[in-house]
């Protein structure tokens, strides 16, 4: 069965590096055979996540909009930023909020459970936005319960890593996105992962 992955970046700004690196991955992912479908979390806008407003509302409806993107795929790549050695306000806010379908607070139910997900990063520093993962990692998986690779993406300097034509200029980087690309692929065609329902 042809894998469907879902990509998108923590980031909206216009000319935002991750955003690049989600397109990169893209393209990467689609080589290797996946269908993907590469979105934008401007399209999905939250307001922020309060309770009592949960309580009065229920989910916003872009909740379950990128809820379902997150379910009908085999799997997910996501390429956020790095805020303050942590992750960015806009990607915690849509995980808080569609971690609320389900049972709450419990991960082993909600629709991250044994969901396979890669990640990455781009950022001016020299660091690659590497402390940024770290946290969206303990996220994805001590919070949700999902299944994150090893093997991550980290564009350091990515100011400058990028040609006109969107490509990655660096070959190292281009290595390491074909890398964890080719891993994602392979990994979901493993067992006992969530299918896409
Ligand atoms: C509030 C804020 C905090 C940031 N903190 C970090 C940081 O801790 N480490 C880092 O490498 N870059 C940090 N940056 C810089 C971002 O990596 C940079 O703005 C990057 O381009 C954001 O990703 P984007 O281009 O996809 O929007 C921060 C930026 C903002 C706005």
């Amino acid at each position: 069965m042809t894998p469907r992955i879902l990509v998108f970046a923590g980031s909206i700004r216009s000319g935002s590096l991750n955003a690049r690196l989600a397109a990169v991955m893209a393209k990467e992912l689609a080589l290797l055979g996946a269908d993907v479908s590469l979105v934008s979390l401007a399209d999905y806008p939250m307001p922020l996540y309060d309770g009592d407003l949960e309580e009065e509302r229920g989910l916003p409806e872009n909740a379950d909009k990128l809820a379902r993107q997150i379910t009908g795929h085999d799997a997910v790549f996501i390429a956020s930023p790095e805020h303050n050695a942590g992750i960015p306000a806009l990607l915690k806010n849509a995980l808080d909020w569609t971690s609320r379908i389900g049972p709450p607070y419990a991960p082993r139910g909600s629709i991250y459970a044994r969901r396979a997900f890669a990640i990455g990063a781009a950022s001016p520093g020299m660091a690659g936005g590497q402390r940024g993962l770290i946290a969206l990692r303990q996220v994805l998986e001590l919070g949700l319960g999902a299944i994150v690779l090893p093997e991550q993406v980290l564009l350091e300097r990515a100011t400058k890593g990028f040609d006109e034509a969107g490509e990655l200029r660096d070959l190292r980087h281009q290595g390491l996105t074909r890398l964890v690309a080719r891993r994602l692929v392979e990994f979901i065609s493993g067992e006992g992962l969530a299918k896409r329902s």
